[in-house]
């Protein structure tokens, strides 16, 4: 196979030469690599740093890379966040490269060339990165009783969990997922709910600290707790979403068996439901800080981009869903109103309201559809009045 260093913060390390010209170039090598997750390896590394900085007790972390291809996450944490890492692939190819790798380093790195599901049931670690193509449902069971204090999840699979490929989603994650206007944020509250119905089993609780939709992936990741107690208090925070598809009204319906009345209070139609999932909060605020401190004086290619995303998600109102204000603009027939004066005029009406990291033409508010639906409407109609004044 051939090989070139590449560099990602800090760190040098040899990946495969990619075909450009093949369908999908980062499977065209013997080796996986996806030079385009580097944004995800950066906020990950300040994630670790983050951790590093809070949660530490003078003890070496010990971390996971799972599933690491050429090795580049988990060598990237052991040489920016002096963790100690273990890097793990059961591909021959991508072992005898992460050996290679490994060498390169001063750091205590160990490479296995394990299954993962095996090695997370043999060995315990602080933290875990599962990090697979497509779904990281089958290794989440193994990953919740290893790790002890984070677990950081990708998972690529967002057609399924975001009700693209609604059997699919109903397989992997025991849970319905649903076609709507904020389906990235339900798919990651199923992910996330998927992970705390596992960890529960073993009395250990999670907190749910940055968790982000990005290009094609959703990715968490979840300070944890061993108590049955904050477990309990976990299970509180599951639920369903209903939600009516006539009027747009929604709202989280907390329990992992509730009662759900099956008609919309608002307009009468049926309401459709997606769920269980995670109905807590998708960020900690002390904790996205840290993680922005990080990224802004740290070495990273991607710094504006990770910045912004983190920024988004620190600012984010703690709704569970939110609303595609464009949609709404169609829907209502007015024209465009800036996204920021939206946001200052449902504060203005005694609303919370913030943007969202989920999509630049969304917002998350308190407000119900039809609070906003008017707020919108007069917005709407005074800039058409001011900007007619204007001509
Ligand atoms: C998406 S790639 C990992 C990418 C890597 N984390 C990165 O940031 O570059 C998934 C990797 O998981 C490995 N893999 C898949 N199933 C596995 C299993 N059961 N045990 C160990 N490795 C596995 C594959 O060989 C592949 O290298
Ligand atoms: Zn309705």
């Amino acid at each position: 196979m051939r090989t070139r260093l590449a560099l990602e913060g800090q760190t040098s390390v040899l990946v495969p030469r990619l075909d450009p010209n093949a369908s999908y170039p980062p499977s065209s090598a013997a080796v996986f690599y996806n030079p385009r997750m580097e944004l995800s390896r950066d906020i990950s590394v300040a994630c670790i740093q983050a951790l590093d900085n809070n949660q530490r007790d003078n003890r070496r972390l010990t971390y996971l890379d799972a599933l690491a291809g050429c090795g580049i996450r988990g060598l990237r944490v052991a040489n920016e966040a002096q963790v100690e890492v273990t890097v793990n692939d059961y591909n021959l190819a991508a072992y005898e490269l992460i050996k290679r790798n490994a060498r390169r380093f001063q750091q205590n790195v160990h490479v296995e060339h394990r299954d993962a599901n095996a090695l997370m049931s043999e060995a315990r670690f602080n933290v875990i990165d599962v990090d697979p193509f497509g779904s990281p449902a089958p290794f989440v069971d193994a990953a919740c009783r290893s790790a002890s204090k984070m677990l950081c999840v990708t998972a690529t699979d967002t057609a399924p969990l975001s009700g693209a490929h609604f059997s699919a989603g109903v397989r992997r994650y025991s849970a319905l997922p649903m076609n709507t206007e904020y389906h990235a944020e339900t798919g990651i509250r199923i992910l996330i709910g998927t992970i705390i119905r596992e960890l529960v089993k073993y009395d250990k609780s999670a907190t749910p600290v940055l968790a982000h939709a990005t290009e094609h992936y959703y990715r968490a990741y979840l300070l944890l707790d061993r108590s049955a107690e904050l477990a309990n208090a976990c299970v509180r925070s599951m639920g369903f979403i209903a939600h009516c598809f006539t009027c747009g009204h929604r709202y989280g319906l907390p329990g992992l068996f509730p009662t759900l009345r099956p008609d919309c209070a608002i307009c009468g139609a049926k309401l459709a439901v997606a769920g269980p999932l995670w109905l807590g909060t998708l960020h900690d605020q002390k904790f996205c800080r840290q993680v922005l401190e990080n990224i802004e004086t740290g070495v990273f290619g991607t710094k504006r981009r990770a910045a912004k995303i983190v920024t988004l998600c620190l600012n984010e109102l703690d709704t569970v869903t939110f609303f595609d204000y464009h949609k709404l603009l169609r829907e209502l027939k007015c024209p465009p109103v800036p996204i920021e004066t939206l946001v200052s005029g449902l504060r203005t009406v005694g609303c919370r309201a913030s943007r969202t990291h989920f999509s630049g033409t969304s917002i998350k508010t308190d407000a119900d559809a039809d609070t906003l639906k008017r707020v919108l409407l007069d917005l709407s109609c005074e800039s058409e009045k001011a900007r007619l004044n204007r001509r």
